[in-house]
């Protein structure tokens, strides 16, 4: 055994060994360095500054919930997948929700959210986002590849519009209706699709549009432009302005439809405490901002400087992205933009929507395969 053990001790190293092995180090060492200067001087990836500058200390609110998911019951499991936003029809008691495989999806809830009976309704061919009743009982439908739909009630597909201004949509977003039959809408970017978001997002750059569209005349206008990708819009109740969320600026923003300030914008509330989704209004007084991700050091320092987005973009391009989602959850406020509770889950990632239906909160997220549904109390 000694034997056999002397036997296999290596040699002691030659001087010429040891430099080469110190060469392979060095090496090993320089070169991911060097590769990634030779990818970094040669990406023409082009992020801009932000300016974040402006932006205010983040918010905190006065109730939290920070493990929401040890509550959470899941709603329609494995029949819904990436269920972006969800919507509620009080006279019949459906969820509508939009599928990452086009499909737009009737819930209905029994007793328990065990036994939900999830039906494909309509496939619109494309990615069904933002959706809203219409006033004829039809569902207006953002599909972020199509432009704004008209889905009637009978499940007939209509195209109302897929540009403004010459500008075609590239990512159709979200969707109000108004009392008076207008319908507010955004265009999260004009430059990136759906399925190139998180290129917008690292770009930094504002592409995106406030639009409105008005079936009487089939007219679509842009009220707002150069935003940083607006998602999410809801109506006050009296209304008087339209609320539309930046989510690369953490904040929500007004833009006055009626009274003195029609055209106006102002901010509705900022430092959010994480990227701003869907924005949905309870008819209770209340507005529940979905946060797809908390904020955290590393974004932060990427909101911050262009380099480390660029940095982003050339790991994104090797498909190396590390996922930095964490923290999802809900945000929600009062009539004046005063924070009131705060849901979230280190846990989640890619929450996109929160809608408060009865005493639950249902929630929707562009990757799990199912709505997420906590008990409020
Ligand atoms: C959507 O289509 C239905 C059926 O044609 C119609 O009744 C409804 O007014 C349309 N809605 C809009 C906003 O065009
Ligand atoms: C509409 O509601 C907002 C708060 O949501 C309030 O500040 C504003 O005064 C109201 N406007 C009118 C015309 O009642």
């Amino acid at each position: 055994m000694s034997a056999s053990r002397t036997d296999s001790t290596p040699p002691p190293p030659t001087r010429s060994a040891l430099k080469s092995s110190l060469a392979v180090t060095l090496l090993s060492v320089l070169a991911p360095i060097l590769a990634v200067t030779v990818l970094y001087r040669h990406e023409p990836f082009d992020p801009a500054s932000l300016p974040i500058h402006k932006l205010p200390g983040t918010v905190a609110a006065p109730m939290q919930n920070g493990r929401v998911l040890g509550s959470a019951e899941m709603v329609g499991a494995g029949q819904v997948v990436g269920p972006e936003d969800v919507e509620h029809d009080p006279a019949s008691g459906i969820i509508y929700v939009g599928c990452a495989d086009g499909w737009v999806k009737r819930v209905k809830v029994g007793e328990s959210a065990g036994d939900a009976v999830v039906e494909d309704w309509v496939n619109t061919g494309g990615r069904p986002l933002g959706l809203a009743l219409g006033r004829d009982g039809e569902l207006i439908v953002c599909d972020a590849y199509k432009g704004l739909l008209n889905v009637s009630k009978h499940g007939t597909v209509e195209l109302l519009t897929d540009e403004a201004e010459g500008v075609k949509f590239k990512l159709t977003d979200a969707v109000a209706v108004a009392t008076d039959g207008t319908i507010y809408f955004t265009d999260a970017s004009y430059k990136y699709t759906f399925g190139e978001f998180i290129w917008d997002i690292l770009e930094g750059r504002p592409h995106g549009r406030l639009l409105s569209y008005d079936p009487a005349t089939k007219e679509t206008q842009v009220l707002a432009q150069d935003l940083y990708f607006p998602n999410g819009i809801a109506l006050s109740p009296n209304q008087s302005f339209v609320i539309f969320c930046e989510t690369v600026m953490r904040r929500c923003k007004r833009y006055y439809i009626n009274g003195e300030r029609k055209g106006h914008i102002d901010t509705f509330i900022g430092g959010l405490p994480g990227y701003s989704d869907n924005i949905r209004y309870d008819g209770e007084g209340h507005y529940w901002i979905a946060l797809a991700s908390g904020t955290s050091v590393t974004g932060d320092l990427a909101f911050k400087y262009p380099f480390i987005r660029k940095a982003a973009a050339i790991l994104e391009r090797l498909n190396r992205r590390p996922a930095m989602e964490k923290n999802g959850g809900v945000f929600q406020v009062d009539s004046e933009g005063k924070p009131v509770a705060h849901y979230y889950d280190p846990q989640l990632s890619l929450i996109s929507s929160g809608n408060k239906i009865g005493d639950y909160l249902y929630c929707g997220s562009l990757h799990y395969p199912h709505i997420l549904r906590l008990k409020l109390d």
